[in-house]
This record gives structure tokens, C-alpha cells and sequence, in this order.
């Protein structure tokens, strides 16, 4: 049992020249490095997952690896539509049953993948178009989403809806042909199922400032200015041989608008700078604290779907390679904390509480904030903020505000207001100016 001692300081310089670093973003120095990938990215309050299929849960090298490095899990296939609904309105969770208590007798996060996408779709869903289609993916995320209920950490609510090249639109398929609003549908049966999961919007070929990424952005954006739930976003990363310059702002971008980032689907071909890369990966995740975890998408060369590029971070024997060691250091190195791990707000004893997380840049801010019911469930809640002088709220996402300077409050929209005991949820809000410095105050009803 390894010991983790950590320690916390404030970080008071800033990030970079005009940034003013966010209040309460903390930096973890390690006093001791962690030896195992999950154990080092808890350090930060991240975790650090693997794809993971049902069949080879009998190799005892591979779980062996898996129990000793993980801390997250996500089913390869096994979560997927053809697998869950083989025929319109019979499910089979067999497999992927397998997969989460495989992660959940081993303490692990289980990050569910995917409800809705255009490939791995069973013969009957592919047949089908308009209404019909429509009513049976939502009917899918209800059932799918309902039976994991209260168990898994993330949805891949929908996955790879966005075109490559630069049109920055949309992806041709039979969902995207019942009409644009296909993913929020998806987004909001997702929450009515199982409002604790973070749900998130996941993608290739995201991972650099590029028309897809902005094209993906966009929608987040217009998705939080309208109050359609979303949580976070996932960049797979399966990447080549190098990374963008800018996929750690890439991430940054996302983070300010309220969301998590998560990288999802990890690999990187062998045969350039593939250690390099991958320490890249996890500094630019380190740096983001809205960046929650990372996930692998397999866990020996000999696992992955990129037959013969040996993209992982164990050899076909189940070694540690160049690469395991450069993401090991990564993590020890220490990162900021992600907002969403620092977050229980303090209730005392009340009906709810209210923490906010900033980021802030010269003349402006971004608040993601936080509600949390006490120990009994609320009907609807207002938080109160107060601004410094000079400063104005020019908009919110998920709540109502009242007022824009001076003490401003907000209300729950409709979907957000009703939180079981303990239940969180977050809203935002950006401003000009400097943002709230004071916890806010949280009433319920
Ligand atoms: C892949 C699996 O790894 C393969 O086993 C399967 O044959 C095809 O799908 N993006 C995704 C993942 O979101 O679900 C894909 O997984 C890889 C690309």
C-alpha cells in the first residue's frame, strides 16, 4: 500500500502574461511520487483509466495491470448500442454489467461509452429514419442510461457528431437526418435518467484549435447559454506521431466555458517521439483544472484497435515502456486541482450551499458554481454572489440571474431546481470585470 502525502499551496503567480490565475485553483506539490498511474493522478484529484473488454477479463496479466494501474475504467464495445439493444426494445447488459463491476469492485470511476453514435449501431436502429429512428435513440439513452443509473462517473452521451475537414458542421448520419436537435434530446433524456452523471459530448480530431473543435465549441457555448445539460467534454486523442502546439489551449478554451475536459481515448502511434507525446498529453491535462482524467484506449500493444502501431503504454508482454514512465512523471510533477474535486461547498447545516470556481483573465471572468443540497432533497434554489464595484454579470448558463452588478442572485431553470439529498448541480455565469471573491450564499425552495 503505497503512501500518498500531499501538499497544497495557493498558487499566486500567474499562468501567463495578462492571466490572472483563478482564486481557489490550488497546486499540488507531491512530498512522495506516486509508483502506479491511478495513484499518481489521484494526487491532483484525477483519475487515469483504461478502455477495457469483457472478454479478456480471464488474462491475468491484464488484470493484473489493470487492477494495479487504474483507477477509471471504460467498456471498449460493450456499452455501445449494438450491444446493449440487438433488436428494438430487448436490452443485454451482460457484458457491460461485467465492465462496471469490474471498475466498481476496484474502486474505479466508470466512464460509460456511448449512447448515441453513427457507427456500432444494431441492423434494426440502422433501417430505421425520421420519427421513428428519433423515439428509439432517445428511448435508448433513457433505458441504457436508467439501467446504469447512480453508477457511472460520465456518459459519452454522443459521440463523433461533428465532420472532419473544415466545415466545422455537423456529420452527415441517419441521427444527424432526424434533425439538428438530435443531440440535445440525447443530452436532456441523459439527465432525466441519471442526473448524477457528467455528461459529456466526446470527439477526434478535436485535439488542436481546428474547425471541428470550434465547430464543437460553438455548440457548448450555445448549449450553456440555453440551459441544455452538458457536463463535459471528451477529446479521444488517438493521435499520430506528433500533437498540436495548442491542444493544451485547445482544452482551455472548452475548460472556459463551464465544462470538464477529459481525454478520453488515448493512443499515439509508436515511432516518432511516442514517449514525448505522451508526457505532452498529460502536462497539457495537468495544467487544465478543469481536466479531470485521462483514459488509454486499451492497455498492452496487443489490446489495441490500432493493430500494429503499438499506440499503448505496456508491450504485448505486459512491460511497463518508455512511455509508462514519461506519463508517470508527468502526474507526479503535480498540477492544478480540477475545480470539480475541490468543490463540496460548505453547508453548514444548511439547505444548500453554493462554491464558485473562476477564471479570470484582465477585464473579464468565467464563474462555474457549484450547488449542493444538505441532507434533505430541495425544490429549487437561488444563490446569491456579490461583485466587486466595476464588475457585471453579461451572462448565465443553467439559472436565471436578477440584477448584473453590485449583489447579484440566480434561480435554477427548470431542469436544475430539484436536487435529491446531497444532489449537486453547477451553473455559470461570465462578467466584465473581476469576478466574486466571497463564497456565495445558497437558499433552497
Ligand atoms: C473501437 C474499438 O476499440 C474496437 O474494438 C471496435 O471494433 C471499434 O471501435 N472512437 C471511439 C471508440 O469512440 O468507440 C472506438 O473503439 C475507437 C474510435
Amino acid at each position: 500500500m503505497p503512501l500518498f502525502r500531499k501538499s497544497r499551496s495557493l498558487l499566486l503567480a500567474s499562468a501567463a502574461a495578462g492571466i490572472v490565475v483563478a482564486a481557489g485553483v490550488a497546486v499540488t506539490g507531491t512530498a512522495e511520487a506516486a509508483s502506479t498511474l491511478g495513484a499518481s493522478a489521484a494526487q491532483s484529484g484525477r483519475y487515469f483509466g483504461a478502455a477495457i473488454a469483457a472478454g479478456k477479463l480471464g488474462d491475468g496479466t491484464y488484470t493484473g495491470i489493470l487492477t494495479r494501474e487504474f483507477n477509471a475504467v471504460t467498456p471498449e464495445n460493450e456499452m455501445k448500442w449494438d450491444a446493449t439493444e440487438p433488436s428494438q426494445g430487448r436490452f443485454t447488459f451482460t457484458n457491460g454489467d461485467r465492465i462496471l463491476n469490474q471498475g466498481l469492485s476496484n474502486g474505479s470511476k466508470v466512464r460509460g461509452h456511448a449512447l448515441l453514435w453513427h457507427a456500432q449501431q444494431p441492423g434494426w436502429a440502422q433501417s430505421l429514419s425520421g420519427s421513428a429512428l428519433r423515439t428509439a435513440a432517445i428511448n435508448h439513452v433513457t433505458q441504457v442510461a436508467t439501467h446504469y443509473k447512480g453508477k457511472i462517473y460520465a456518459w459519452d452521451v454522443v459521440n463523433e457528431a461533428f465532420a472532419d475537414g473544415g466545415s466545422g458542421g455537423r456529420r452527415d448520419s441517419n441521427l444527424q437526418r432526424t434533425g439538428n436537435d438530435w443531440i440535445e434530446a440525447a443530452f436532456r433524456a441523459a439527465r432525466a435518467a441519471d442526473p448524477n452523471a457528467k455528461l459529456c459530448y466526446n470527439d477526434y480530431n478535436t485535439d488542436g484549435v481546428n474547425a471541428k473543435s470550434t465547430g464543437i465549441y460553438n455548440m457548448v457555448r450555445d448549449f450553456k447559454s440555453r440551459g441544455v445539460p452538458i457536463d463535459c467534454v471528451g477529446f479521444q486523442s488517438h493521435l499520430g506521431t506528433g500533437i498540436p502546439g495548442d491542444y493544451q489551449a485547445n482544452l482551455q478554451r472548452f475548460a472556459d466555458l463551464g465544462v470538464d475536459v477529459q481525454i478520453t481515448e488515448l493512443d499515439v502511434a509508436q515511432g516518432g517521439n511516442q514517449a514525448g507525446v505522451y508526457a505532452s498529453v498529460t502536462r497539457a491535462c495537468m495544467a487544465v483544472s478543469r481536466c479531470t482524467g485521462i483514459t488509454v484506449w486499451g492497455i498492452r500493444d496487443s489490446d489495441s484497435w490500432r493493430t500494429g502501431e503499438n499506440p499503448l503504454l505496456f508491450d504485448n508482454s505486459g512491460n511497463k515502456k518508455a512511455a509508462y514512465t514519461s506519463v508517470l512523471n508527468a502526474l507526479n510533477a503535480g498540477g492544478t486541482t480540477p475545480s470539480s474535486s475541490t468543490s463540496a461547498p460548505p453547508q453548514s447545516g444548511g439547505a444548500c450551499g453554493a462554491s464558485v470556481s473562476l477564471n479570470s483573465w484582465n477585464g473579464g471572468f468565467v464563474a462555474t458554481v457549484r450547488v449542493i443540497a444538505g441532507s434533505a432533497p430541495i425544490n429549487g434554489w437561488t444563490v446569491t454572489v456579490t461583485l466587486p464595484s466595476g464588475s457585471a454579470v453579461t451572462s448565465a448558463w443553467s439559472a436565471t440571474n436578477t440584477g448584473t452588478t453590485g449583489t447579484v442572485s440566480f434561480r435554477n431553470v427548470a431542469y436544475n431546481g430539484q436536487l435529491a439529498a446531497g444532489g449537486a448541480t453547477e451553473f455559470g455565469f461570465q462578467g466584465t470585470g473581476a469576478g466574486p471573491t466571497a463564497t456565495p450564499a445558497c437558499s433552497a425552495g
